[in-house]
């Protein structure tokens, strides 16, 4: 059942070269320089004449939704809100017909994330969702949908749904750039290009395995850690905390890196592992310099790189080098190695990483 893999995580960490190519077959066609997506083409209009589009979510699929914002905002010029489900829900949110709701949701059961869809129906807007589990309860309740097409997810912890969400958003992002003209077709046609070479990426991150299980053994008994990233990374920041926190119990922060001053630095100290997103595109010189901050407190850095960098490799304890790829596809290799990170730091510490205590795989109740 477990593939041959020790746990269903792992095996699920490795399945994401393939779940990711499934989640674009047929959809992204290169050739025809297209995006098709059913539940797009039909609400083309509705996408397109939005004031403003609020995600929804819970947890991991939250960080795919934050992600989602910088892709929207960046690619197609429409304005966005990501919301925890159950604050929305809650507080009496402005919503109006012009609103279009993208509720995302690996179970398709989350209690809050269907109560959220629930109240936007009622006022109107225009509910899309982005589900693994077909016929779930939010697959049925939203107007239109685009499934992930992941497979099942059987390790609580969410690895292979949070990269396939991430890779629809990005295919609803480009088809809506395309439509309203807000991307170059050189520039879409290169995102094209390097969003079918994301599987052969991570393909390639996969291999970087036992270096970071030697890393992992490094840290293992470390209290805390910090992730921090700018820009599109920073939800990967968030991702790789909630990672290590729920299957290894260490306590861990995401942070935007430039926030760091404003509070976490002075957590820092030769005992504070700091995992810092560092890959060339994106605020690249900014994260250097966040990086000798942390170095003259004596943090100990984990940096993800860019295969080849020497700055960040000249500064840091240890680099984790990932392929080169488009700053707005680099969540999608920079969220590999943290999940291997937390899954062997809590193999090593003896935790059940499939089953982590006082979670549930789907939480249908508020
Ligand atoms: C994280 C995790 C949870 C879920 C959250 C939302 O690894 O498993 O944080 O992401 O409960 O679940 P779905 O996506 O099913 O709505």
């Amino acid at each position: 059942e477990k593939g041959g893999y020790d746990h269903f995580m792992l095996k699920e960490i490795h399945e994401q070269p393939k779940a990711i190519t499934d989640t674009y077959r047929g959809r992204l066609l290169r050739n025809e320089a297209l995006i098709k997506m059913a539940g797009i083409e039909d609400n083309l209009n509705k996408l397109l004449n939005a004031n403003r589009i609020i995600i929804v979510a819970c947890g991991t699929s939250w960080h795919a939704g934050l992600v989602a914002e910088y892709i929207f905002e960046d690619l197609a010029r429409i304005p966005v809100e990501v919301e925890y489900a159950s604050e929305f829900r809650y507080r009496n949110p402005v919503i109006t017909e012009n609103d279009v709701l993208i509720a995302i949701s690996q179970s398709g059961e989350t209690a809050d994330t269907l109560a959220a869809i629930k109240l936007a129906k009622s006022k109107g807007a225009f509910v899309f969702g982005v589900c693994n589990v077909v016929g779930s309860s939010i697959a049925r309740e939203t107007h239109a949908g685009a499934y992930t097409h992941a497979g099942p997810e059987i390790g609580v912890a969410s690895t292979k749904a949070f990269t396939t969400q991430v890779t629809v958003l990005t295919l609803m992002a480009l088809r809506l750039a395309k439509a309203k003209g807000s991307i170059s077709n050189s520039d879409f046609h290169r995102h094209l290009l390097e969003l079918e070479l994301i599987p052969q990426h991570v393909e390639n991150v996969l291999k970087s395995d036992s270096h970071i299980k030697s890393i992992a053994n490094t840290y293992k008994h470390s209290n805390n850690c910090l992730y921090l990233g700018r820009g599109y990374n920073f939800p990967v920041a968030l991702e790789g905390a909630l990672k290590l926190k729920e299957i290894s119990y260490i306590h861990a922060e995401g942070y935007p890196a430039a926030e760091m001053k404003h509070g976490p630095i002075a957590l820092i100290d030769e005992n504070m592992p700091i995992v810092v997103i560092a890959t060339k595109k994106g605020h690249y010189e900014k994260v250097v310099s966040n990086i000798q901050e942390i170095k003259s407190r004596k943090g100990k850095i984990i940096a993800i790189v860019t295969q080849g960098d020497t700055t960040v490799k000249a500064l840091a304890d240890h680099v984790i080098e990932v392929p080169e790829t488009l700053e707005a596809l680099s969540p999608l290799l920079n969220t590999i190695p943290l999940q291997l990170l937390s899954y062997h730091i809590a193999v090593l510490l003896g935790k059940n990483v499939d089953q982590p205590r006082n979670l549930a795989k789907s939480v249908t109740v508020e």
